[in-house]
């Protein structure tokens, strides 16, 4: 079965033929929310709203470990990512989207690992393709044939939010290499790796990242909710095709 994880401006999926909601508990506490059962053009799938499904919690205090876990118990197969980020790479513009293929991560003092604890072994996954590369053709492949533009490949920076960034910030993070900037790919994504959970993401460009805008002030907040939302109806498309493939 798929799981979807929706970020801001997907915090439900309309095409879902609800089956039903489950509020469950994990050793690592409570989920964002209930997750949500349903069927996609007639396949399984469940949802869960990242930030709740009020969206209340802010990226820094999200339980991705409990998040993760949940989708483990409920034995699904691969996960997709739904995120919005903004746009460093010049071609990624507001409503762009975009399959990442690397991550580079700057959170700090999140829970980052099943492995700890005093009676627990160290281990260490390799995370050299953050993202899994057969669930990530398959989002593209979907894509083509939805008829939606997606970008192959971008680097993903993470950050700790849940403030924007700073210009010069951006302008570092370019230098590092990322082409988009997010508050909530890690964890989340090394976590689906520790539990061996094939994980991959669409980005949604909400915004051109800090200085990167014709406009020299700042994060044009108003065109936000229009890009997503408009943004969203493509990325519930490609869900469409995917579930259908
Ligand atoms: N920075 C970080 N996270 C984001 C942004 C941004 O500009 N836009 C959407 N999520």
């Amino acid at each position: 079965m798929l799981a979807i994880i929706g970020g801001s401006g997907l915090t439900q999926l309309a095409s879902l033929d609800l089956i039903r909601r489950e509020v469950v508990r994990t050793p690592f506490g409570e989920p964002s929310g209930a997750l949500t059962f349903g069927r996609l053009c007639s396949r399984p799938v469940v949802f869960l709203a990242r930030h709740g499904y009020g969206h209340t919690i802010p990226p820094h205090r999200v339980n991705y470990q409990a998040n993760l876990w949940a989708l483990h118990q409920a034995k699904v197969d691969a996960i997709i990512s739904v995120a919005s980020v903004g746009g460093i790479r010049a071609d990624l513009c507001p409503g762009s989207l975009v399959v990442p293929h690397q991550i580079i991560d700057y959170t700090w003092g999140r829970k980052s690992t099943f492995h700890e604890g005093s009676e627990a072994p160290v281990v260490h996954v390799d995370f050299t393709d953050p993202y899994e590369q057969a669930l990530r053709q398959r989002i593209l492949r979907a894509a083509a044939a939805a008829g939606e533009a997606v970008a192959d490949g971008a680097v993903y920076a993470a950050t700790q939010g849940p403030r924007l960034e700073t210009a010069a910030e951006i302008n570092r993070l370019e230098r590092d290499g990322c082409d988009v900037v997010g508050m909530t790919g890690m964890p989340e994504a090394v976590l689906a790796r520790e539990l061996g959970i094939p994980y991959a993401a669409i980005n949604v460009v909400a915004n051109y990242a800090a200085g990167r805008a014709a406009r020299a002030s700042g994060i044009c907040f108003d065109s936000i909710d229009t890009v997503l939302r408009e943004a969203m109806g493509r990325v519930r498309r490609v869900l469409d095709h995917i579930c259908e493939a």
